[in-house]
């Protein structure tokens, strides 16, 4: 699979070992930074990674920052990105079977490596189920264009 992967300082560390795993499992990875635990801002790497996604370089996105939160919010921005903030596995499945989520972000400072690599097999292994959670995601793409006319 196509997986672009990007965190801030905070996120560094984790995201380098996530690179690691993935590389291994041999998906092909789009890193776009941040390249050290030198302090940077996490909107601007979190918005890098979903152009990837929305020009269709990359299927699937990794973000990480200190909590989680400041890239969830970025990625929740666009249209067609559902981004699930998982801090163990089980949320991570259930992002995948009802919520289609296509991006995970992690909180580099709240769980370990061991922890996040389970997340991610979770992530990239669980199909999404359809059905009656695909008409919800479309209420929420149909609803959001309404809010914005
Ligand atoms: C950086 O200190 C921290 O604010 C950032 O990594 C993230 O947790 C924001 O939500």
């Amino acid at each position: 699979m196509k997986i672009v992967l990007a965190s801030d300082h905070a996120g560094f560390f984790l995201k380098e070992k996530i690179k690691d795993f993935l590389v291994k499992e041999g998906h092909t990875v789009i890193d776009v930074g941040t390249n050290s635990s030198v302090s940077v801002d996490y909107p601007e790497y979190g918005f890098k990674a979903i152009e990837k996604l929305l020009n269709g370089e990359a299927e699937r996105g990794i973000l990480i920052c200190g909590t989680g939160i400041g890239m969830s919010i970025v990625a929740n921005r666009f249209p067609g990105i559902r981004a699930a903030l998982c801090h163990e596995p089980f949320s991570a499945q259930m992002a995948r079977r009802h919520n289609d989520a296509n991006v995970l972000v992690l909180g580099g400072r709240l769980i370990g490596d061991g922890m996040a690599i389970e997340i991610v097999k979770t992530f990239l292994s669980t199909d999404f189920e359809g059905g009656r959670h695909e008409r919800r995601l479309n209420l929420i793409e149909e609803l959001s264009r309404l809010s914005n006319s």
